[in-house]
């Protein structure tokens, strides 16, 4: 549980590997399958902490679950038994709230421990709660548990989302796809891993329209059927392979991913230098050996930067050439890796939301230590720049988003090994 990494700094990254499936669009999707009143094929799972987690909420629901050696699953949740995401579960993984919905919308009650606060920021889910009032049902938090229960179907609802949230989107989505009537949701997050979502629901037999876009129309339906779904490459973990090529000024393929979904990212990867190729499941980036630019940063939601990329272009910038500010909107807590940062040499100040990064020709080697994953992973970035070894600590957070992370840098030719505890 506490391996930590060691990583010996200079190694330009060079080489192929492959992008595993988007754990952000397989926790929901997992979700999602309980919704369905046959068994559901999802293939393309990444192997990774989160997606056990949700597995075994699923298996302690009573829900008969069937896994191929390739994380290929098979979900039938016709033999659920219970209805409760306990609290064991919830405090290891905030996306447990995603059953939240469709326990709701298909057998008319669920109990949710309530997730609390966590490394980024406070993180609430008051428009969880209020979007799934809106549909009819009745929810009470006590003793720590969210109760929700509905009479009857939920009711199709017009709902407008205050601030765009993802998680908020997903379970009034799911909730919706088996209301009576119409469902609205304005200002719905456009992430990718949203559309993913959909389109697993509709290939389960949802009516959805406005998919991508900021306004989702939901035609609810009586039942939904079992559908055989691959889950979306990962674009985070996409993203944050190319900013570690670009860092040690390598070159990189990254292939079984979606150049698509990553226009932000690409577009301030081709302003720091990168010259970037994409074909239509693969990316290649190449420095030709010259250090990066340092880029401005503004997090938003989709189509924006993304906030999950953030402290990977932090590690860049502090080893590119110039200053650049990163202005993070999306979470209120999420710039405290740069303290870690500074203790391996790099020079980064923080202004309110705002971190300055003043670009440093090289960092050292330091043990550290990170409290989120995107964190963790920009200090992996930063130990592979650095002078000398770099031991990150705590890297179960890595564990949780990151495919054999280890593996794959090496396979780029990184000089990086996990110590057990
Ligand atoms: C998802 O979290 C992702 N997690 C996060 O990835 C990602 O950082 C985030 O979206 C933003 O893109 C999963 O998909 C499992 P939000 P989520 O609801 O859904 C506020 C990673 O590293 N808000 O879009 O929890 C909230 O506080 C993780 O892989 C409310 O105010 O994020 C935040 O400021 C970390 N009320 C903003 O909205 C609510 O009811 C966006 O959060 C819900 C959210």
């Amino acid at each position: 549980m506490l391996d930590k990494l060691v990583i010996l700094g200079g190694e330009r990254l060079e080489g192929e590997i492959r992008i595993s499936g988007a754990k952000n669009a397989a926790l929901p999707i997992l979700a999602a399958t309980l919704l369905a009143d046959e068994p559901v094929i999802i293939r393309n799972l990444p192997h990774l902490h989160d997606i056990t987690t949700m597995i075994e909420l699923l298996g302690c629901m009573g829900i008969d679950l069937t896994i191929d050696e390739r994380l290929g699953i098979e979900v039938n949740a016709n033999t659920i038994q219970s209805f409760t995401a306990p609290y064991e579960l919830v405090k290891t993984m905030r996306a447990s709230i995603l059953v939240l919905g469709p326990l709701l919308a298909r057998f008319g009650q669920a109990q949710v421990s309530f997730p609390g606060g966590c490394a980024i920021g406070s993180r609430p889910v008051d428009l969880h709660i209020k979007g799934l009032k809106a549909l009819g049902a009745e929810l009470d938090v006590q003793d720590g548990y969210i109760n929700a229960r509905s009479n009857g179907r939920l009711k199709g609802a017009h709902i407008f989302m205050d601030t765009v949230t993802v998680g908020g989107t997903e379970n009034v989505l799911m909730a919706a796809v088996l209301a009576e009537g119409q469902t609205v949701i304005e200002n719905a997050a456009r992430e990718p891993e949203v559309v993913d979502l959909a389109n697993c629901l509709v290939a389960m037999g949802a009516q959805i329209s406005g998919i991508g876009s900021d306004t989702l129309v939901i035609d609810g339906v009586e039942r939904l059927h079992g559908c055989d779904y691959t889950i979306m490459p990962d674009r985070i973990e996409t993203g944050t392979y190319l900013v570690a090529a670009a860092a040690t000024r390598g070159h990189v393929k990254l292939k079984d991913t979606d150049p698509e979904v990553m226009e932000a990212v690409l577009m301030k990867l081709k302003e720091a230098g990168a010259d970037i190729t994409t074909g239509k499941d693969w990316i290649e980036l190449d420095m030709h050996g010259c250090r990066p630019k340092a880029v401005n940063i503004r997090t938003a939601p989709y189509p924006a930067f993304p906030t999950d990329m953030q402290a990977q272009f932090t590690a860049m910038n502090a080893v590119a050439e110039g200053t650049a500010t990163v202005t993070e909107t999306v979470f209120e807590n999420r710039l405290i890796q740069t303290h870690e940062m500074n203790r391996m040499g790099a020079k980064i100040s923080i202004e309110g939301n705002m971190a300055i990064v003043e670009g440093q020709e090289h960092l050292k080697g330091a043990p550290v230590m990170a409290t989120d994953l995107r964190a963790s992973a920009s200090l992996v970035i930063a130990g592979l720049v650095a002078h000398g070894q770099t031991l990150v600590d705590r890297i179960y957070h890595i564990d949780r988003g990151y495919e054999c992370i280890e593996e794959k840098l090496q396979q780029l030719g990184a000089n990086i090994r996990r110590l057990p505890e």
